[in-house]
């Protein structure tokens, strides 16, 4: 099954029991982010000392955008969610309304952005799971997709990517050059053969 079916059948599957039995579908990693909120705290905290007050937030691969909801949308300029499942962002859009929420949702590819994302620099992009996801269609997408990322970015803007296929030295050498690792999230650390790892990995990265 190409990739982008799979997702297209497992948010068409959460749409399916949110409509019939108000079931939220899953936030990726969640039972390692307190629900997500270790993130949004994280974020937070970057967003105070970015800008002290209000800045854009554009999440990259947000599926069915439950993790968004978690953010104060007063603090932010603006949220953008963008994901190329059709069901994932039509599940985000229905839960949006029921919510009453601000967030704007976008179908699209991140690699086929319309000029209203790629014009436009962002403060804050946001990846949980979605580089790993492209990392798994071939390992030049994520050079292209770490470009997309550079160029969306406003100067001295964030990149914040949780990834469980990653460690984080592997994230600062893909990012050499093009982003400075800034600072990253603690997950419980495990040992295994004298090696020393986590579960995830959430860093923050600064243009
Ligand atoms: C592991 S899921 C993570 C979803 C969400 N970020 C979360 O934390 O729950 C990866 C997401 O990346 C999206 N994705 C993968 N490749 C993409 C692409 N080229 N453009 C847009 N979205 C993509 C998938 O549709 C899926 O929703």
């Amino acid at each position: 099954m190409h990739q982008r079916d799979y997702w297209e059948s497992l948010y068409r599957e959460e749409y399916d029991s949110f409509i019939k039995y108000n079931l939220y579908g899953e936030d990726w990693f969640e039972q390692y982010t307190d629900g997500g909120r270790k993130i949004v705290n994280f974020i937070d905290i970057l967003r105070i000392e970015y800008t002290g007050s209000q800045c854009s937030f554009l999440d990259l691969g947000c599926g069915n955008g439950q993790f968004l909801f978690l953010l104060d949308p007063t603090k932010f300029t603006k949220i953008l969610g963008v994901d190329y499942s059709s069901s994932a962002i039509e599940l985000a859009k229905e839960m949006g309304e029921k919510k009453n929420s601000p967030i704007d949702w976008l179908q699209a590819d991140v690699f086929a952005l319309p000029p209203r994302v790629s014009n436009d620099e962002w403060n804050i992009i946001h990846d949980k799971g979605t580089l790993d996801a492209i990392e798994l269609q071939g390992t030049k997408l994520v050079r292209d997709y770490l470009q997309v990322v550079v160029d969306l970015l406003a100067p001295k803007g964030y990149f914040i990517v949780t990834s469980c296929n990653k460690t984080l030295d592997e994230l600062v050498s893909i990012l050499d050059g093009k982003l400075s690792f800034y600072r990253n999230l603690t997950y419980p650390v495990f040992r295994f053969g004298g090696q020393e790892g986590t579960v995830l990995v959430t860093a923050a990265f600064v243009k």
